[in-house]
């Protein structure tokens, strides 16, 4: 696919299409947490030294096509400008003839804000008559926005339709780079771990891991379900109970191709998960009635800790346990910290994952971090992100 170095951006309107989908600080409202907006600073970098014109376009939360100040790019403008040293100006909308007329004023080497996409229905229907709009502000489109690719929106897919020339941004570009190397090509063995609360939202991932890779471990409350299907009473802990069926199909598929599945051995419980002065250390086969599971336990993380020692790719997605209530936090910060001192070629991808990797302190140590969370999902899914499809198809014909 083309990327941004196939691209002369000189004296040209850049339309980078980025996912500032940040959190807020909840007091003043400022950017609490800027990995995705350094994200794209390789791309605005080369934008800018090559005397284009960038038009940064993203969505902050999800506005429903309505006017929300609180959802306003404002806090990102002002931080951006802050990283870049030079004023970033926030268009009072993304669309529309005072937006027109500010993008075609910009300067070469300037950057533009345009408010969020979401204030516009538009955005999320994929309303071509709202993609055409997007696309006049538009010589070059450039995808950057990975996090967002899974969704067919207008300035993420049917925006590719209207624009003359498009590419990929070196941040998408290295996102599906890192996933091909590690999910298409991998160095053997593969492990996979996955984790999170519903098995329910990870079921189209097991089923396209388990023919591919070497290694699976299942961890958070979603091994509850398939310790249920092996038969275990999980005491008072988080099961869905009707999925233990698919639950077992799973872990037949595994045995059949020779997978080999680590579940949790023992675990922390507690009677609550505001209880956590009251967890203990429980077999998953004796977990009393009145205690419910938060977190894999000791013998469990040092069974995943020797099961990942001899794998040259690791790819994680979701925490071990409830990691944002201590002590429950103890095998998710134990798995970062392992990874972030393997020597395996190690992926983290969504939400959570990349949140406790940042909160254990060794985000810099892991090898490659996703900016993705829902889109990092559907790649492990093995769907093919609708934004990616187009921006390909688009880059082609142009
Ligand atoms: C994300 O944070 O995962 C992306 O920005 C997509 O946001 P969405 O789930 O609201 O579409």
């Amino acid at each position: 696919m083309k990327t941004l170095d196939h691209v002369d951006v000189s004296a040209k309107r850049v339309f980078l299409r980025v996912d500032f989908n940040v959190p807020l600080d909840k007091k003043d409202g400022t950017v609490a947490d800027d990995t995705r907006i350094r994200a794209i600073l390789p791309s605005l970098r080369k934008v800018l030294d090559g005397g284009g014109k960038a038009v940064l376009a993203s969505h902050l939360g999800r506005p429903k096509g309505q006017v929300v100040p609180e959802m306003s790019l404002a806090p990102v403008a002002r931080h951006l400008s802050g990283i870049l040293g030079m004023d970033v100006p926030l268009a009072p909308d993304c669309v529309g003839g005072a937006v027109r007329k500010m993008v075609d004023e910009l300067e070469p080497g300037r950057v533009l804000l345009l408010e969020n996409l979401r204030f516009h229905g538009g955005e999320t229907k994929n309303n071509p008559e709202f993609s055409r709009q997007l696309a006049e502000l538009t010589d070059v489109y450039v995808n950057d926005a990975f996090a967002v690719s899974h969704r067919a929106h207008a300035s993420v897919h049917g925006i590719t339709e209207y624009v003359r020339e498009c590419a990929a941004g070196y941040q998408l570009a290295k996102e599906i780079e890192t996933f091909r190397q590690a999910m298409e090509n991998p160095q053997r063995p593969l492990a996979v771990v996955i984790g999170g609360a519903k098995v329910s939202t990870k079921i189209g991932v097991l089923e396209n891991l388990i023919p591919k890779v070497d290694l699976l471990v299942i961890g958070g409350a979603m091994a509850n379900t398939f310790l249920k299907a092996q038969g275990k009473s999980v005491g008072a802990s988080l099961v869905e109970d009707e999925f233990v069926e698919t639950a077992k199909v799973l872990l037949a598929q595994a045995r059949e191709r020779g997978v080999r599945v680590i579940l949790p051995v023992d675990a922390t419980a507690a009677p609550s998960l505001d209880a956590g002065d009251r967890a203990r250390q429980v077999p998953v086969d004796q977990v009393p009635p009145d205690l419910a599971i938060f977190d894999v336990g000791e013998e469990t993380s040092a069974l995943i800790r020797q099961a990942l020692e001899p794998c040259a790719t690791v790819v994680w997605n979701g925490p071990l346990g409830a990691f944002e209530t201590p002590p429950f936090e103890r095998a998710t910060y134990d798995l970062a910290r392992f990874l972030a001192a393997s020597q395996a070629f190690t992926v983290v991808g969504g939400g959570d994952s990349a949140a406790a990797v940042a909160k254990a302190g060794v985000t810099d140590k892991v090898g490659y971090v996703s900016t993705g969370g829902g889109a990092f999902l559907e790649m492990l899914e093995g769907k093919v992100l609708p934004g990616i499809q187009a921006l390909q198809k688009c880059s082609e014909r142009a």
